[in-house]
């Protein structure tokens, strides 16, 4: 039997990024299978809605080792040690970000990821980067008056949503737009932006090459005809 890719993803609350990616699996428009869910929080909605479609899933409680340990850099490291052990119980060839509100450490991202030029972790960031990154890219569009706004999907590097972008996708600001509906003008363009770029991953159309200062960039193959 030919072997069919895996991969895992995690995320934060509702994980309508992460219900975009099993549906796309679903409908075999991802050529891989959903290794597992995990999440940072044992109450995220999007863990049961993963758990009721039969998806291995898991939590390890950021807030609750944060409270027991004496320092910030101790709870830190306790939490992705138990997040890099929840991880590596399973088979996966690509661990991807959805809306997952945590910085992974750059040595999370060594053990996950080693090889900078084979890149297996991804992220969706809620902004055009690299403009707006952080924690808040539809508020920072909007509070700066931009007129086009968008999303983009980046490999993870050991900066914050600075890593080797594969795919975007932008929408118009209009004068009554508000707040609310580019957040939703967005998450629109998320939904179909991060299963074509997890595809392009199992479909191998990609290669990531250093550019101009030795900055990497990814560069999309042609589909075969
Ligand atoms: C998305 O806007 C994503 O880009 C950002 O956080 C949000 C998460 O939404 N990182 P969801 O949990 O996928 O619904």
């Amino acid at each position: 039997m030919r072997y069919r890719g895996r991969f895992g993803i995690l995320i934060s609350g509702t994980g309508s990024n992460m219900q975009a990616l099993v549906r796309a699996v679903e409908r075999s428009q991802i050529p891989a299978d959903v290794a597992f869910v995990g999440s940072d929080n044992p109450q995220s909605p999007g863990l049961e809605w993963a758990r009721q479609r039969g998806i291995d899933t898991f939590s390890v409680n950021y807030r609750k080792i944060s409270r027991l340990a004496c320092r910030p850099c101790v709870a830190l490291r306790r939490s992705e040690a138990q997040l890099l052990g929840s991880i590596q119980q399973h088979d996966y060839d690509l661990l991807c970000l959805a809306g997952f509100m945590r910085l992974l450490s750059p040595k999370v991202v060594d053990a996950i990821s080693p090889k900078a030029l084979s890149p297996r972790i991804m992220n969706i960031h809620p902004s055009l980067l690299p403009a707006f990154p952080g924690m808040d890219g539809y508020g920072d569009t909007w509070r700066y008056g931009c007129k086009v706004g968008g999303c983009t999907v980046h490999f993870v590097d050991h900066g914050e949503d600075t890593g080797p972008i594969i795919g975007q996708k932008t929408y118009l600001i209009e004068p009554d737009d508000t707040i609310d509906s580019i957040k939703a003008k967005g998450l629109k363009l998320e939904h179909e932006l991060y299963p074509a770029c997890v595809r392009l991953f199992f479909t191998k159309r990609f290669q990531v090459i250093a550019g101009d200062r030795g900055r990497l960039r990814v560069k999309v193959l042609p589909s075969n005809p």
